[in-house]
């Protein structure tokens, strides 16, 4: 059956190695999947005092990703966590209380990093929110990107081994969402 996809990039700088990877996974992906990036970047600041009047981008932004099938969160890492417009993209998905949009979805979780490290940090940081949001996370093959910073010529990811292990991730998220499907 067909997937849909949410990918959702902890990134909002335009030539964000992030992006770049997420784009190349979603050319990578087999054709049961169906891969959107989900914007994050015009969420505002989450501040509990709006649940009764949430704004309007909210309220789409939750409808938008009940419609998914799973996710794929592709992040770099700042000072050893996820960036906060992740966190925050996260924390206005998961409200109201109870009304988690993410709750059930199976995802996958692609770090990335001009570093050696490969965003560890950001990728475990992650999979501890998954946890309590009832996403199941695929476990193997993990996903750290690392030394990414010359490995593209504008959008073209040039990194033959690199390719090949995207290449094996979405095929194995493929069958990680398929046997957590409906
Ligand atoms: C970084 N960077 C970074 N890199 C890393 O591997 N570990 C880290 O903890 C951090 N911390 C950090 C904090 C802040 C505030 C910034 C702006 C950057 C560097 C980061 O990996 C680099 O800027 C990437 O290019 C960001 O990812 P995108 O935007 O290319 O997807």
């Amino acid at each position: 059956a067909t997937r849909k996809i949410a990918v959702i990039v902890g990134s909002l700088r335009k030539e964000s190695f992030s992006r770049k990877v997420a784009k190349t996974m979603m050319l990578l992906a087999p054709s049961q999947l169906e891969m959107e990036i989900i914007e994050i970047g015009n969420l505002p600041l989450y501040n509990q005092d709006d649940d009764d009047n949430p704004p309007p981008v909210y309220t789409e932004f939750r409808s938008t990703i009940k419609k998914y099938d799973g996710v794929l969160w592709v992040t770099p890492e700042y000072n050893r966590s996820v960036p906060g417009v992740l966190k925050n993209a996260i924390d206005v998905g998961s409200r109201p209380y109870g009304q988690s949009a993410w709750s059930g979805k199976p995802c996958g979780v692609v770090s990335v990093s001009p570093g050696a490290i490969a965003a560890f940090g950001a990728n475990h940081h992650l999979r501890q929110s998954l946890v309590f949001l009832n996403m199941p996370a695929m476990q193997q093959p993990e996903a750290y990107v690392g030394n990414v910073g010359n490995q593209f010529d504008g959008d073209t990811l040039n990194n033959e081994s690199t390719k090949k292990f995207l290449q094996g991730f979405v095929d194995a998220f493929a069958t990680w969402v398929e046997r957590h499907a409906d």
